[in-house]
């Protein structure tokens, strides 16, 4: 091997052979000119495991007693997982002043709220949330619950911790640092925000582990549909539109929209950004009284 020998190269063959198991997996959608990058970040994979070409990876990944479990470290290195707090603030503004004031009118005998931020990666929008919350003073004494998801275990894990570095910050609003204390590894998120965020490692492909969501008042699903291909996505805002209440919000990224598909969401222009609704459904007595 020569100083410069960086490893084995991947065929097209290869790449598409292995761009189809992830898509299965996790609705992730590589064209082709992504094969370099692919190639690059699984090379340490085949390293770790000794193997020296990419079809035996693919072997491994399909018919080894430990495939699944590669499949997920292969998962956890093809993901981007670019995060920080505050990311899109627009749209939190919107959130904090015409979302939440209606949903505390709405839940108000229940006194309870859930948010789920699905593909949280290493948690930074789920605390973002969740200091948003506590900081509008809006639900002293409530239930509140902000559920973070992703498929990739280890940013799960990293969220769990709670730490992290300066890159993080870089949209940070100063009024919320009282919200972290200073670690020899970093800024960690203070315990009253922890106590409301709860992580686990969710495939968003799985409906049925999706269920153990619960109803959720508002979804974030912020900068992940965009790695979807259409069928995923389709499947997945379906999956969204099962998990929210009646009269819930779905968030998305500003580069993703809904606009010119057939979903069961109605579209809500907020001052400075258009958010999706699942309907209230009417009852015939609604009907009868209007
Ligand atoms: C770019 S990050 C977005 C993080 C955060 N929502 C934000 O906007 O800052 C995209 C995340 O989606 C996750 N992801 C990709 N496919 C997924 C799937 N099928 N199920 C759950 N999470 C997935 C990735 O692991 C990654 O952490």
């Amino acid at each position: 091997m020569s100083l410069f020998d960086q490893g084995p190269t991947m065929s097209l063959e290869e790449f598409r052979l292995l761009r189809e198991l992830v898509n299965d997996t996790c609705g992730i959608r590589f064209e082709e000119d992504a094969m370099y990058a692919m190639e690059r970040r699984l090379r340490d994979r085949l390293r770790v495991l000794g193997l020296t070409s990419f079809r035996a990876y693919y072997q491994r990944l399909r018919y080894h007693p430990d495939g699944r479990a590669e499949l997920e470290n292969a998962v956890d290195v093809l993901t981007t997982n670019e995060t920080y707090f505050f990311r899109e603030a627009y749209q939190l503004d919107a959130f904090q002043r015409a979302i939440l004031p209606e949903l505390k009118e709405r839940n108000a005998v229940s006194k309870r709220l859930t948010v789920w931020s699905a593909g949280c990666s290493t948690g930074e929008e789920v605390y973002t949330i969740a200091m948003i919350l506590l900081e509008s003073g809006l639900f002293r004494g409530w239930d509140l619950r902000v559920f973070g998801s992703d498929i990739s275990r280890r940013v799960v894990q990293h969220a769990r911790r709670g730490v992290y570095g300066e890159s993080s910050f870089r949209a940070m609003q100063s009024r919320y640092e009282r919200y972290f204390r200073p670690t020899p590894k970093g800024q960690m998120v203070a315990s009253e925000v922890k106590a409301i965020c709860h992580f686990g490692q969710l495939n968003l492909l799985d409906r049925e582990r999706s269920a153990l969501i619960g109803s959720a008042d508002v979804i974030f699903c912020r900068n992940v549909l965009i790695y979807f291909d259409d069928l995923t996505r389709e499947r997945v805002v379906q999956t969204f539109h099962d998990r929210l209440a009646q009269g819930g919000y779905l968030l998305l990224g500003h580069s993703e929209s809904l606009l010119h598909r057939a979903t069961g969401f109605e579209i809500v222009h907020l001052d400075r950004d258009i958010v999706y609704r699942r309907p209230i459904r009417r009852t015939l007595f609604d009907e009868e009284t209007s």
